[in-house]
């Protein structure tokens, strides 16, 4: 196989774009995509100030790097969780992460839940078990909730997530085998300021998850190959895996998938549902976060959820 653009030998085959590139040119391709993307969904501009979320993965690491090469002015948070049972999960993804800022001179702010709140991710599973909460979806909660308020508090204008094709399918999968009316007017590769809120954006939703292991292994970067320890068994590995067996009978089926969607919402087929969602919030009672509830926030009450009550979350 050679490359599409110098007819040297390829390393990388994209059989969904039917594309093979050598290393050389398949590191300038995923940067130049990115800004293609960025372009395309209106993402931010050259002024703007973002904020990267990176877990030490090879998708927000790849990012990060992305839109440095980019010229764009960005920083790093790295949210610390204390899921380090077994592997030393969150220790091994900082250590990465603050590796990979230091050799670069990047900024990166670094966020331990446990010194913020007096409980880690493990700690605040237990104590929300009574509601049958599972560990990554109060972990969701946590990340939001810490994205948000150092995005706000720190003054970036954007929030940016390694977020990549597989997840947004996966995502997209779910919310459709349950027809969500709430949740699937809400996936875009960008969400626009709102109360107080950054931008969120998704800068590498089009990226398949093969391709940004490609471009961080070829790049070089260092990060964390295990999988978080609670995802194991989860449903959205589940969806990630029957979507895989779909791509491997059609190559392009996941990347259809996905984009038929974002056009089908852009034609206005959740119109009716997008003028309903933008309905207005309260603002938390403690922490001053948009929230659906009046009073306190989701987030909130499960931070002040005393160990032996039962869960509070909604
Ligand atoms: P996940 O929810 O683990 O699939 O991660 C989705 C995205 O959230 C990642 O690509 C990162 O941008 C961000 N993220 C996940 N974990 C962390 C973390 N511990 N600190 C900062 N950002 C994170
Ligand atoms: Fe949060 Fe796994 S990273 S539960
Ligand atoms: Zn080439
Ligand atoms: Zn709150």
């Amino acid at each position: 196989m050679k490359c599409k653009t110098c007819g040297q030998k390829a390393v990388v085959n994209m059989r969904q774009h039917k594309l093979a590139l050598c290393k050389e040119h398949y590191l300038e391709w995923i940067p130049e995509q990115t800004a293609r993307f960025i372009k395309k969904y209106w993402m931010f501009g050259p002024d703007e100030k973002i904020l990267a979320a990176v877990s030490g993965g090879k998708d927000s690491l790849s990012l990060w790097d992305i839109l440095h090469r980019l010229g764009y002015q960005v920083d790093g948070l790295y949210i610390g969780l204390g899921i380090d049972e077994g592997i030393g999960y969150s220790q091994e993804s900082q250590r990465l992460t603050k590796k990979f800022a230091d050799e670069r001179g990047l900024k990166l702010h670094i966020v331990d839940i446990q010194k913020e709140y007096g409980a880690d991710i493990p700690a605040l599973e237990d104590k929300s078990k009574r509601g049958q909460d599972k560990p990554c979806s109060v972990c969701g909660l946590v990340k939001r909730h810490e994205m948000n308020r150092i995005a706000h508090n720190l003054g970036y204008d954007v929030l940016a997530t390694g977020h990549n094709l597989d997840d947004e399918a996966a995502v997209l999968f779910g919310n459709t085998l349950s027809w969500s009316r709430e949740l699937l007017p809400r996936q875009k590769p960008v969400l626009p300021a709102h109360d107080g809120l950054a931008k969120k954006v998704k800068p590498l939703c089009r990226f398949y998850e093969k391709e940004m292991t490609a471009y961080a292994m070829l790049r070089g970067i260092e990060y964390i190959y295990e999988e978080c320890p609670y995802s194991i068994g989860s449903t959205s590995i589940y969806y990630k895996e029957l979507l895989n067996r779909l791509e491997n009978e059609r190559p392009g089926a996941k990347l259809s998938f996905y984009l038929k969607f974002l056009d089908a919402r852009e034609k206005g087929l959740f119109a009716e549902q997008v003028e309903s969602s933008t309905a207005p919030m309260f603002n938390c009672s403690k922490c001053g976060q948009p929230t659906k509830y009046d009073g306190e926030c989701s987030f909130c009450k499960l931070i002040g959820i005393p160990s032996d009550e039962p869960s509070l979350l909604a």
